[in-house]
């Protein structure tokens, strides 16, 4: 069975990180989100996907030139302008030529979702499009979906202020799709599946939901971001993602990374060509490729871009973001949001 990734939105959540990495391609624990996802894929025999592509896509293709990301065999789907996520399912599967039931996911959440059992569920109520279901304790900032009993949904509500979210189960943002649903998406502009396709397939009767209690996350804010880091390093994310090796004490750094033996690292991602000085503290912080933090310095819940240096003795609090190759003044006081 075919897979479509969509991995075109633009990250706008985790901006300055994403002006020139798209969101999926930035390393969770050394190792590209995107491998996390295709991974989980893999080992439930996935074997192919397309990867629908718009933001940054050379981003993608420069990385993984023979066309395998963990294991997956890949394409590529280029949109020349944001096609929407409806949109961008229609022309994917345009392009991969498919003609059978196939699977959809939003390329930045990692789960440990039991595909055979969506599959099934999809079979037994001969649905146009299945939905897998996770509850979260706020759903405002997903799609809201409340089902009949037997999983036929019976309203798909996008992002709804949280007193009026019908339920607390969300769209976990993956799906099964019969070709036929393809037809009735527009070409030719954005059409978002969450505002347009899912509203009416549902009031055809023809959408279907099954909630899984698996792991889920979605990796799209700083604070979720750091979250996803943190599920890493602990063995929290399910059973399905890449294994990053050495991981000791709870934090992880890249053999080229140099940390002085007097820093204090604590839940800290250390990625290559780092510099961390004496006597500097990180606790839940990601460092990325070439970042550097001078003596003294203090991170608690920061994400700090590739390149960027954190001067001695300054102070970040959650959730920082430091943008790529930017400089934090030697003892700045930084609150994050
Ligand atoms: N190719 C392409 N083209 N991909 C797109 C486009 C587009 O125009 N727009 C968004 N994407 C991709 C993003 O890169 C991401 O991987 C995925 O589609 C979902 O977009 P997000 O921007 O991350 O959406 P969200 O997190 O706010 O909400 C979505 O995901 C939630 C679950 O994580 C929705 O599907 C919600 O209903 C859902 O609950
Ligand atoms: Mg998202």
């Amino acid at each position: 069975m075919k897979a479509i990734v969509l991995v075109g939105g633009m990250g706008t959540r985790l901006r300055p990180l994403t002006w020139d990495t798209p969101k999926q391609m930035l390393p969770l624990v050394g190792t590209p989100i995107i491998e996390y996802v295709l991974s989980a894929l893999g080992q439930q025999g996935v074997t192919d996907a397309v990867l629908s592509l718009g933001y940054l896509p050379d981003r993608f293709i420069e990385a993984y030139p023979d066309n395998v990301i963990a294991g997956v065999r890949v394409s590529y789907a280029v949109e020349s302008e944001p096609l929407g996520t409806a949109g961008a399912i229609r022309f994917a599967a345009e392009r991969a030529k498919i003609d059978e039931t196939f699977l959809v996911f939003n390329g930045d959440v990692l789960s440990d979702l039991d595909l055979g059992r969506l599959l099934n569920f999809h079979r037994e109520r001969r649905a146009a499009a299945s939905i897998s279901l996770h509850a979260v304790e706020d759903p405002s900032r997903f799609g809201v979906v409340p089902t009949m009993p037997d999983g036929q949904v019976v309203a798909f509500v996008e992002k709804p202020a949280r007193e009026e979210a019908p339920t607390n189960l969300i769209n976990a943002g993956a799906y099964l799709f019969e070709p036929s649903v393809l037809s009735r998406i527009e070409s030719g502009r954005a059409v978002s599946v969450e505002r347009e396709t899912f509203p009416s397939l549902a009031r055809e009767g023809a959408l279907f939901a099954l909630a899984d209690s698996g792991y889920w996350l979605d990796t799209g804010t700083p604070a979720t971001f750091l979250e996803a880091t943190l599920d890493v390093l602990e063995g929290r994310n399910g059973h399905r993602g890449p294994r990053p090796t050495s991981i000791e004490n709870g934090s992880w750094r890249h053999p080229s990374a140099f940390v002085s033996a007097d820093a204090v690292l604590e839940h800290a991602v250390v990625d290559r060509d780092c510099v961390v000085a004496a006597h500097a503290e990180l606790h839940g912080v990601i460092l990325m490729p070439g970042s550097v933090v001078e003596a003294g310095a203090r991170l608690n819940g920061a994400i700090v871009g590739p390149g960027a240096v954190i001067g001695a003795g300054a102070r970040l609090e959650a959730t920082c973001v430091v943008g790529p190759g930017e400089r934090v003044e030697a003892g700045a006081l930084l609150l994050g949001s």
